[in-house]
Parts: C-alpha cells; sequence; structure tokens
C-alpha cells in the first residue's frame, strides 16, 4: 500500500495517521471539511476516483457525542450516509477501506469487567453510537475488502480530548467531580495509528477492536493526569446519575482486543505507559 487517502485527516486521528504513513514513506491524499465533503456523493466520489489510492483509511466523522442527540440529522448524514459515499467510492476502486468505529456501538449492559468481544452483538444507546453502528453496516454491505476497528476513550494531541479538558479545569479549579462507574479502556492516538497500518498490511480483513491494555474509570484517568501533571486540584468520584449528559454513555465500554492479538501476535501498551508519553511531549 504506497498511496493511501485519508478522510479525516485533520482531525485527532486522522493527523497521526498521516504522520505515521508518511514516516513510512507513503504517499498520503488527505480529504476534509471545508475543501471536501463526505456527505456530497459526487464530490468524494471524484475525489476518491482521482486520487487512485491503494488503501482508504476513513477517520472522517461527527464526534461531538452530546451534538449528536440534538443534531441527530447531521450525525446520520455524517456517520451514516458519508460512510456509504466512502464506500461506494472505494469499492468502485476495489481497493480495502479501513473504517474506524467505537465502543459506543455496544450499550455497556455486559457485566463489567467482562470485554466486548468484536462478535458481541451491538446496540447503541446514543445518536452518535447509532449514527456509527449505521455505518459499520454499510462498510460490511458495500466494501469487499473492509476492516472495521473498533477503538475507546481517544487520547491525542492537538484535539479536544478527556486529558485536555482535565488540564484545563484543573488550572481554574480546586476540585471537580468525575464519574467513577464508567469502565474503558483510554487509548492514544500515538499507540494506535501504527497498528492501524500494520493491521492492513497483515491483510486479515474483518473486525478488530484496538485499545491500549488495562481499563479504569473517567475518575481515576482524571486522578492519574492530574498525578502526572503534579497539580493540586482534587478529584471527587460520582455517579453517572450525578453527572447527567444529553447523550447516554455505556457503563463498561471494554473492548477485548482479541482478534487484534491473534493476528498480529503483540499487544498494545498499557494506558497508563500512553498517559504518560502523552504528558511529557504535549
Ligand atoms: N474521539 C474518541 O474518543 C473516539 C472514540 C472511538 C472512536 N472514535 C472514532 O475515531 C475516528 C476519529 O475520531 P477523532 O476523535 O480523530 O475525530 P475528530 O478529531 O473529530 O476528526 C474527525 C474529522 O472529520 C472531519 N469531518 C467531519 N465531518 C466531515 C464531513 N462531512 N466531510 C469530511 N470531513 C468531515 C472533521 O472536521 P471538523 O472538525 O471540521 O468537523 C475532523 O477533521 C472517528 O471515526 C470517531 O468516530 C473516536
Amino acid at each position: 500500500m504506497n498511496r493511501i487517502l485519508i478522510t479525516g485527516h485533520k482531525g485527532m486521528l486522522g493527523r497521526e495517521l498521516e504522520r505515521v504513513a508518511r514516516a513510512l514513506g507513503k504517499e498520503v491524499i488527505g480529504l476534509d471539511l471545508p475543501e471536501c465533503d463526505i456527505t456530497h456523493r459526487k464530490q468524494i466520489e471524484r475525489a476518491i476516483l482521482d486520487a487512485e489510492p491503494d488503501l482508504v483509511l476513513h477517520a472522517a466523522a461527527f464526534t461531538a457525542v452530546d451534538r449528536c442527540e440534538t443534531e441527530s440529522d447531521l450525525a446520520y448524514l455524517v456517520n451514516a450516509t458519508g460512510t456509504q459515499n466512502v464506500c461506494l467510492a472505494a469499492q468502485k476502486l476495489d481497493v480495502p477501506l479501513l473504517y474506524i468505529s467505537t465502543d459506543y456501538i455496544f450499550d455497556g449492559e455486559k457485566p463489567h469487567p467482562l470485554p466486548y468481544d468484536e462478535w458481541d452483538a451491538a446496540n447503541p444507546l446514543s445518536v452518535y453510537g447509532k449514527s456509527k453502528w449505521a455505518g459499520e453496516c454499510f462498510v460490511r454491505e458495500l466494501c469487499t475488502k473492509h476492516f472495521i476497528v473498533r477503538i475507546s476513550w481517544l487520547c491525542g494531541h492537538g484535539g479536544p480530548n478527556f486529558v485536555e479538558t482535565i488540564l484545563k479545569l484543573a488550572k481554574e479549579r480546586d476540585e471537580l467531580k468525575v464519574v467513577n462507574d464508567q469502565h474503558g479502556s483510554p487509548t492514544f492516538v500515538q499507540d494506535v495509528a501504527p497498528e492501524l497500518l500494520r493491521l492492513v498490511d497483515y491483510g486479515a480483513f474483518g473486525t478488530f477492536h484496538i485499545t491500549n491494555q488495562g481499563y479504569t474509570t473517567w475518575f481515576e484517568f482524571a486522578k492519574k493526569i492530574v498525578e502526572l501533571a503534579k497539580l493540586k486540584m482534587r478529584i471527587v468520584p460520582c455517579t453517572t446519575e450525578e453527572f447527567p449528559r444529553p447523550a447516554p454513555r455505556p457503563k463498561n465500554s471494554r473492548l477485548s482486543p482479541r482478534l487484534y492479538e491473534n493476528a498480529l501476535g503483540n499487544r498494545m501498551p498499557p494506558w497508563e505507559d500512553g498517559l504518560k508519553r502523552y504528558s511529557k511531549e504535549r
């Protein structure tokens, strides 16, 4: 794969995918708003056909989870129909497509600490999760050569993410309540992006989960962020009910990376290592 097209290349993951691909000597064609809109079928088809990539990494999405509840038409337009458009063009070229999906396609009712397997039934709770699941369905229906990779609790340079939110709040407050009954695996773009490219090279199509190793709660994650930054803000545990958000979140977001580990024979670094490296480099 020498000519890689990345949708959403200006986003948190897209930027890192582009950096890693270029470092490997690949040619990269990046598509993103405002120049190219995946919801415009003809525009995205022309852009992909003209670029003649030998791989499409589809990372573009409407990712504002709470806004998806109030802007559901846009969520389905981007995450479902946009994905359909990207798939149709990739299939016309008969090239592999890798779609980034999410832990939010599960309802989180699996008893913690059991992680979700790749073959567990989807039952998204939120509009964001439903629209991403609709995207997955298009990928399976339309692209013969597809990878679907579900990731969770994504953090990376530049993007708005949980680490940055906590560090910003720590400058403004002495104390912060953070939910302690949602479990998941923080995943760092610097760790996951190279693995996505390795998975493509390995060539085993299908659905995979890739997250940093280990799991935690948002409360424990926040505590670690503040501790590493040597800040003073006190982190206080609370329940989901005490901190209502527009979009419901799965209580158990753990994803088993079994099929990825079977395929590539290696394991992702622990999330604490990812956080340490991120904190040093930011
Ligand atoms: N963030 C997480 O915690 C998380 C967790 C699990 C899975 N994921 C998935 O991982 C992927 C990457 O997420 P991310 O956090 O890197 O997202 P991000 O930073 O929001 O990047 C997404 C990019 O897609 C662009 N985009 C949005 N609508 C578009 C359209 N109609 N046409 C073309 N480009 C469009 C965005 O542009 P604008 O910024 O201008 O809108 C942005 O540059 C997504 O598929 C997401 O669903 C994310």
